[in-house]
């Protein structure tokens, strides 16, 4: 059984404004509705399970209402938790509670904020989780990554040719993510903020599905406006 999971329990801090950039409107439509869009229109998932802050589950079931009316009965919006990971533990409880947490569970778990996502980049993500486990979208890194363990100078630059930018999708077992997460201290939680770091802590492995330079992730009032300009792109065609 596929699960498509929809992160946007985050308030959007770096972006400011008196919302979550998740419900910011570009041309006439929330961010969030252009990427609960494209998993309603990926015939896989069983289920696709919106998770956002408490206070804005009613109105995130009012968008679905009002811009993918039939969407409706095959999306459940429920409160996400304090970290993102908390998120998508309250996305496999809520699995898990409809008795659906069997061994071979998917969960596609997808920034709410990358509503530029493919039906490629999601379809290949579900035969790489049924594969592996786990899998996480990427693409190769652009710039020479440089690291600085003291933040001052430079302690490595990695070889380019084996570094990716981390995007989502990413795709677990989601009966082996929660075994892996609850089996954490705190400590390693906290440390811990990237689902799929998870299992590379623990040995195993997390295949690579290639991404794309327009999958970005709405974070900065900057790339709102370039999020503007490609769905003006889209709608010109
Ligand atoms: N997210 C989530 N639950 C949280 C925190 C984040 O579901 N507790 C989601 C966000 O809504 C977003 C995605 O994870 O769709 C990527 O996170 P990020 O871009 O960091 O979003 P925010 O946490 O909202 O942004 P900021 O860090 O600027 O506050």
């Amino acid at each position: 059984m596929v699960y498509g999971v929809i992160l946007a329990g985050g308030i959007g801090s770096r972006m400011g404004g008196d919302k979550p950039k998740q419900y910011l409107n570009v041309k006439g439509k929330p961010i969030i509705v252009y990427t609960i869009e494209k998993f309603f229109s990926t015939p896989e998932f069983e289920k696709i399970i919106v998770l956002c802050p408490k206070q804005w589950v009613e109105h995130t079931k009012n968008l679905i209402e009002k811009h993918i009316a039939p969407a409706a009965g095959k999306v459940a919006v429920i409160q996400g938790g304090d970290t993102r990971n908390e998120t998508i533990m309250n996305a496999i409880k809520f699995i898990e509670d409809e008795g659906n947490l069997g061994d071979d569970t998917i969960i596609v778990t997808h920034d709410s904020v990358r509503p530029f996502v493919t039906h490629r980049i999601i379809e290949e993500n579900i035969a790489a989780a049924k594969e592996f486990g786990a899998c996480d979208t990427v693409i190769p890194a652009t710039d020479t990554i440089v690291e600085a363990l003291d933040n001052k100078t430079i302690s490595n630059i990695p070889d380019r040719s084996k570094m990716y930018q981390g995007q989502t999708p990413q795709s677990f077992n989601a009966k082996k993510l929660k075994d892996m997460y609850n089996a954490l201290t705190d400590d390693e939680k906290a440390i811990l903020t990237d689902a799929a770091k998870i299992f590379v802590m623990k040995g195993e492995k997390v295949a690579l599905v290639q991404g794309e330079d327009f999958n970005m992730k709405i974070t900065f009032p900057y790339d709102l406006r370039v999020a503007k300009s490609l769905l003006e792109e889209e709608t010109d065609d």
